[in-house]
C-alpha cells in the first residue's frame, strides 16, 4: 500500500442554508479545495451522503456532483452508512489511492436536511426499522435509552451530560463556519426543553445542510499541491449488532472500539499519542460512550474527564475543538469529511484561536446510527 496524504480541504458554513441547493453546497465545498491545490481535474470522487433521495428527492449523485464541478467523464459515485457516510466516503477514496488506482481523489460529503422533508423520520430509516422504527423509537430516543443505560451502570448524571454541550458550544463559539456561535451554560443545558428523556434540546445536534471536502494523493506526490501536507496514518471501519436491544450492553459503542483498534494498530499509536479528537457527538451522551471505547476514558470515567477540563481546548485532550455535531452542526452525509477538515487545519497550525499548540497526530472518530457502523481515521503532521 501507499502512503497517502490529504492536501487541501474546503468546507461551506453550516446551517440552515436555504439559499443553497445540494448540488450548490457539493460545488462550493469541492472547488474551495480543488482551488486551494491548484487542481482543475481529479481520477474520482467520492460523494459521502445519507439520504438525498428522501431529503430533496435526488439520487445518483456521484455523476450528477462530477457534472456540476466540471468533471463529467470523472469515475463518482455515492457512499452511504447513515451519518458515518462522510467518514466512510474519505475510507474509500484513501484506498483507491493506497492501492495505487488512483493519484488524485477527491471526497466530499455533502447533505441538504433543511428542504422541508420530515427530517426525523428520515433519520430514522438508519434504525431497525422493524424492531425499532415500528415501535415509534427514533435517534433521540435511542440515545436516551443508552444515555439511560450508561446513567445507570455507572451513575452518570444529567450535569455530565450538560458538560459535554457545555464544551462542545465553547469551541463552536470560536468557528466561523459552525451553525450555533454561542456559548452555553450547565443551568442552560439543563433546563432546556426535554426531548427524549434525558436529553434536551441542548443536548442534541441540530438539523443542519453543508458540505465538506478533501482532496487525497499519494504522500510521495504532496509537495506538488502543498507544502504542508497531511498524512492518513491509520483507518479502521466496524459494523455491530444493528439494533440497540441485541447489543450486550448498549452503553458500550462496540463498532466504535473496534474500528479505534484497528486505526491505532495501522498507525502504530494508542489513545495516549493523540493530541486532538474530532468525536461524534450527535448527542452528549455520545461523546461519553466514544472516549470510553476509544479508550480515551475509563468505562465509566468520561464525565468526570469532561468536567475536569481535560477534553477542552487548553486540556490535556482537546476534543471537538470545530464544536463538534453539537455546536457546529450535523449535515449528516458531510461530518465525517467535517471532522478530517477541522484536524487538517489543526495539523497544519491553522484553526485560529480553536488551534491547539504543537498539535501532531490527530483523530477522527465518525458513526452510523445507533452505533452500528463506526470509522476512524489518524492522521500526522508531516
Ligand atoms: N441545539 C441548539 N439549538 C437548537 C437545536 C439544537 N440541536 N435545534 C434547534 N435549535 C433552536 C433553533 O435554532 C430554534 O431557535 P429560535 O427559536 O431561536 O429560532 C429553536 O431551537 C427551535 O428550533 P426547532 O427547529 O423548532 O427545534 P425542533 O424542536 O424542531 O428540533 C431537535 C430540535 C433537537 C428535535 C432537532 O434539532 C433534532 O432532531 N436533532 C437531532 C438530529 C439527529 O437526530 N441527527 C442524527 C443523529 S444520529
Amino acid at each position: 500500500m501507499r502512503e497517502v496524504a490529504i492536501v487541501s480541504a474546503g468546507m461551506t458554513p453550516f446551517g440552515e442554508l436555504w439559499q443553497s441547493s445540494l448540488r450548490d453546497l457539493f460545488v462550493q465545498a469541492a472547488r474551495e479545495a480543488l482551488d486551494a491545490a491548484q487542481v482543475k481535474r481529479v481520477d474520482g470522487i467520492y460523494v459521502g451522503n445519507m439520504s438525498g433521495g428522501q431529503f430533496v428527492g435526488q439520487e445518483h449523485l456521484g455523476p450528477l456532483m462530477a457534472d456540476h464541478l466540471g468533471m463529467a467523464g470523472v469515475p463518482a459515485v455515492r457512499v452511504e452508512s447513515a451519518c458515518a457516510s462522510g467518514g466512510v466516503a474519505l475510507r474509500t477514496a484513501f484506498l483507491e489511492v493506497a492501492s495505487g488506482m488512483s493519484d488524485l481523489v477527491l471526497a466530499v460529503g455533502v447533505e441538504k436536511m433543511n428542504d422541508g422533508a420530515d427530517v426525523t423520520n428520515v433519520l430514522a430509516t438508519a434504525a431497525d426499522q422493524e424492531t425499532e422504527v415500528y415501535h415509534g423509537v427514533t435517534f433521540p430516543g435511542l440515545y436516551a435509552m443508552i444515555a439511560r443505560a450508561h446513567m445507570k451502570t455507572y451513575g452518570t448524571t444529567e450535569e455530565d451530560l450538560a458538560a459535554v454541550a457545555v464544551k462542545n458550544h465553547r469551541h463552536g463559539k470560536l468557528n466561523p463556519k459552525a451553525q450555533f456561535r454561542l456559548e452555553v451554560t450547565i443551568e442552560q443545558v439543563m433546563n432546556s426543553s426535554l426531548v427524549a428523556a434525558p436529553l434536551r434540546l441542548l443536548h442534541c445536534s441540530p438539523v443542519s445542510d453543508g458540505a465538506a471536502a478533501l482532496l487525497l494523493c499519494p504522500l510521495e506526490r504532496a509537495m506538488e499541491f502543498t507544502d504542508r501536507p497531511v498524512k492518513i496514518r491509520g483507518s479502521g471501519f466496524a459494523t455491530a449488532p444493528f439494533a440497540l436491544a441485541d447489543r450486550a450492553d448498549p452503553a458500550f459503542l462496540e463498532a466504535v472500539n473496534h474500528s479505534a483498534t484497528r486505526a491505532y494498530e495501522m498507525a502504530g499509536v494508542g489513545a495516549d499519542d493523540i493530541d486532538v479528537a474530532e468525536v461524534h457527538d450527535c448527542f452528549a451522551i455520545a461523546e461519553l460512550c466514544v472516549l470510553e471505547a476509544m479508550g480515551f476514558a475509563s468505562p465509566g470515567g468520561a464525565g468526570d474527564l469532561t468536567r475536569s477540563g481535560e477534553t477542552t481546548l487548553g486540556g490535556q485532550l482537546p476534543v471537538n475543538t470545530s464544536g463538534g455535531l453539537k455546536s457546529k452542526g450535523h449535515p449528516v452525509g458531510a461530518t465525517g469529511i467535517a471532522q478530517a477538515a477541522e484536524i487538517f487545519e489543526q495539523l497544519r497550525g491553522e484553526a485560529g484561536e480553536r488551534q491547539v499548540k504543537n498539535a501532531t497526530i490527530g483523530l477522527t472518530q465518525n458513526m452510523g446510527g445507533s452505533g452500528a457502523s463506526s470509522v476512524v481515521h489518524i492522521f500526522e503532521r508531516v
